[in-house]
């Protein structure tokens, strides 16, 4: 099969994936893509990265194998621990979610304040502030972890009490670091952006590294001539590693829209 025909791979550690899929697809319709979703070994963002970088490369083996012209890191936890690993190690155009958000973050912050908020892994990583910093050096970048948004986005808790509690106190000390723009730095994150913007302000710029990531596949398969030929029906095939049910049911409120072809694989 021509290369450029070849399905795009996105993984995830579980379901939050769905919202860098979702910006893709809706970017990119005519591209067909394998998605992973490792619901076995979720979450990642409080594991070491030696465990992260091992199930990474787990996971992009088996995508290599279904045949795949691109792979997109979707987890920004991975991202942060394993994409040198990964570029290393295989021989594919490999996006992760990092660098276009801190691309994003860099162009839109007047003041040089910008707040990033992810999973333990992921700031503790700093590779969100090493990468915004490497654009601009002025840059002063405030992270803070949410641990909790997670679950709630899951459960679908986003937009109630409990929520708004958590978020509040999560975000009160970026409001008072005076920073213009905040990095969405988590797959869970762009479901609780109602909430976040409530907290931060009309005044604070809330970059979606989703968003950003789905501009980046589309510039990458067009300088790689990946792009896939214009057609009538993508196709989309889901891998999870450990209960599809519950999958399918979380993530069809992710995509807001049917989820079919779920594969369980071990
Ligand atoms: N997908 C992860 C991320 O974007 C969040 C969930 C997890 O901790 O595995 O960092």
């Amino acid at each position: 099969m021509k290369k450029e025909k070849l399905p795009i791979g996105i993984f995830d550690s579980g379901v939050g994936g769905l919202t860098v899929f979702k910006e893709v697809a809706g970017l990119l319709p005519h591209e067909d893509i394998i998605y992973l979703g490792d619901t076995a070994r979720v979450p990642y963002g409080a594991r070491s990265p030696q465990t992260i970088i091992k199930y990474s490369q787990d996971i992009t083996s088996f995508l290599l194998r279904q045949g795949i012209k691109l792979l997109v890191v979707a987890c920004n936890t991975s991202s942060a621990v394993s994409l040198p690993s990964l570029k290393k190690a295989n021989d594919i155009p490999i996006i992760g979610v990092i660098e276009p958000g801190a691309r994003r973050a860099a162009e839109m912050t007047q003041n040089k304040r910008v707040g990033v908020i992810g999973t333990e892994g992921t700031v503790k990583s700093r590779a969100y502030e090493q990468a915004i910093q490497g654009i601009d050096q002025r840059i002063k970048v405030v992270s803070r972890a949410c641990p909790l948004f997670v679950p709630l986005a899951e459960e679908g808790w986003v937009e109630n009490e409990v929520a708004r509690l958590t978020a509040q106190s999560y975000l009160r000390p970026l409001c008072e670091e005076a920073i213009d723009t905040l990095v969405l730095g988590c797959t869970h994150y762009p479901l609780l952006e109602g909430i976040i913007r409530e907290i931060m302000g009309d005044g604070v710029c809330l970059v979606n590294s989703a968003q950003e990531t789905a501009k980046e596949v589309q510039r990458v398969l067009e300088e790689e001539k990946l792009t896939a030929p214009g057609k009538k029906n993508e196709s989309y095939t889901f891998y999870v590693t450990d209960n599809a049910e519950r999958f399918i049911r979380v993530g069809e409120r992710f995509l807001g829209r049917k989820l079919r072809s779920v594969k369980e694989i071990s």
